[in-house]
């Protein structure tokens, strides 16, 4: 169990799958579950901080002493994150934003026709909320901004490559290729990274498998210590 403590701070979290409209009735989405970012929300909460939880549809409870944010697509959650994380300590990147959506999504239900056997969805980039949010948090140092990297090989290549490249504090990256974990699973095992102060060689904490519930708890104890390094120099 934790001794931090976290009353003072505004915690702004991401969490869940986005959904990108088709048409009125269909659209393009992923299979998150939105369980680790609810973990995060309940534990930072229970450490007493203030908690905004910007939530894609999912189907759970919300955690008692947070304030939920539900949002759909993913223009939607940029829009509802970049208002939170104004005057936040700590922004965390949890959900599964798609990368992509519905250049135009149509107004009436697309027909099925009977002429033709294609069918064309022309995709756009959504914006990446996090790197965004990290860009601006350079100026001032705040928030501190942690992500989320899901990878199947290589983790932490990748995972130290996604902290660079877009500007985080923090990285949290789990191997989604072992079996049990990670995707819609109460349990997870994850690798830490981050840089020090100085920006120098990155730090890591290895977390072995526990439920999502314990790493919460883990990942916000090294993001309080992080917190508390900061105020130090
Ligand atoms: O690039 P990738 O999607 O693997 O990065 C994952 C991290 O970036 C997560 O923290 C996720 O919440 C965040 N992200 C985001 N906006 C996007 C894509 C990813 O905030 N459009």
């Amino acid at each position: 169990t934790s001794r931090a403590d976290a009353s003072g701070l505004k915690v702004v979290i991401t969490a869940g799958p986005t959904r990108e409209p088709i048409d009125p009735v269909r659209y393009l989405s992923n299979h998150s579950s939105g369980k680790m970012g609810y973990a995060l929300a309940e534990a930072a909460a229970r450490l007493g901080a203030e908690v905004t939880l910007i939530s894609g549809p999912v189907n759970l409870p919300t955690p008692v002493g947070v304030t939920r944010i539900d949002v759909t697509s993913a223009l939607d959650m940029f829009e509802a994150a970049n208002h939170q994380a104004e005057n936040s300590d700590v922004f965390i990147g949890c959900a599964a934003v798609a990368d992509y959506r519905v250049a135009k999504a149509a107004e009436h239900k697309i027909k099925k026709t009977s002429d033709r056997d294609d069918l064309t969805l022309t995709l756009v980039k959504n914006p990446d909320i996090i790197a965004e949010i990290a860009a601006r948090a350079r100026s001032t140092g705040y928030p501190l901004v942690v992500g989320f990297a899901a990878e199947t090989r290589d983790v932490e290549t990748y995972a130290n490559d996604k902290l660079t490249r877009k500007g985080l504090d923090m990285i949290v990256a789990n191997d989604v290729s072992q079996d049990g974990l990670g995707f819609g699973s109460d349990h997870n095992a994850a690798l830490l990274l981050w840089r020090d102060t100085s920006g120098h060689p990155t730090q890591r904490r290895e977390l072995p498998t526990q439920t999502k519930s314990e790493m919460a708890v883990a990942i916000l104890d090294t993001i309080l210590e992080r917190l508390a390094e900061r105020q130090d120099t």
